[in-house]
């Protein structure tokens, strides 16, 4: 039987971990909550209604690494692309990242997943449950296994206690 794989975002990591699954003859599904692919690549003008809360490049982002250093090791950035270049041109390499590799049809967008949990015969199968929504539609299917390519930057941090006096600001200026 071949073994299934749940992963959990279609970011940087989620795209390559779809790569690698059917690199390994298992049979990935990937789950991304949101509209596209890419993650936080994904410039959205209003994080609070289309970004799902969660950290995204604003508008001036450009790379901070040289484009030698940050790409998939088996997929250069084209010749023709800036060593540091803005946000947009990344997005369009993992696009073409995705398309190289056949990789879109593995995904599910807009779909999140609501929970993982062990199956009651984990101890022998080692198989989980995954909950899917989307749209309203809630799915539960057995995975073999789960890569969770979450983000670690998932979750904005706000050190707001770090500013004194920043509960008496009305208006926070919005880095867009
Ligand atoms: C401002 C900024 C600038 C950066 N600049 C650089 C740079 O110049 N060079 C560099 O190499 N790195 C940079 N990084 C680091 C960046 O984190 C990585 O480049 C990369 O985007 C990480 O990809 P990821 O797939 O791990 O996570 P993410 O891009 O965060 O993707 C996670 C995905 O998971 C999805 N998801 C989350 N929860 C669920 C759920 N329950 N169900 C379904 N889907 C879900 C999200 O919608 C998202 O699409 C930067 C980060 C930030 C914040
Ligand atoms: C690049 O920027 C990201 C996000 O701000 C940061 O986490 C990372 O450490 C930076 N890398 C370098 C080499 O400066």
């Amino acid at each position: 039987m071949v073994k299934r794989v749940a992963i959990i975002g279609a970011g940087v990591s989620g795209l390559t971990s779809i790569k690698g699954c059917l690199e390994e003859g298992l049979e990935p599904s990937c789950f991304e909550r949101s509209d596209d692919i890419g993650g936080l690549w994904k410039f959205t003008v209003s994080v609070e209604t289309t970004g799902h809360g969660m950290t995204k490049v604003y508008k001036s982002v450009v790379t901070n690494i040289t484009k030698e250093m940050s790409c998939y090791s088996d997929f250069p950035f084209p010749e023709n692309f800036p060593n540091y270049m803005k946000h947009t041109l990344v997005m369009e390499y993992l696009h073409s990242y995705a398309k190289h590799f056949d990789l879109l049809k593995y995904i599910h967008l807009k779909t999140t997943v609501c929970s993982v949990t062990k199956r009651q015969d984990f101890t022998t199968t080692g198989q989980w449950d995954v909950v899917t929504d989307m749209e309203g539609k809630r799915d539960t299917a057995v995975f073999d296994a789960v890569m969770i390519c979450t983000g670690h930057y998932l979750n904005p941090h706000l050190p707001l206690e770090s500013f004194p006096g920043e509960s008496t600001i009305t208006e926070i200026p919005r880095l867009l």
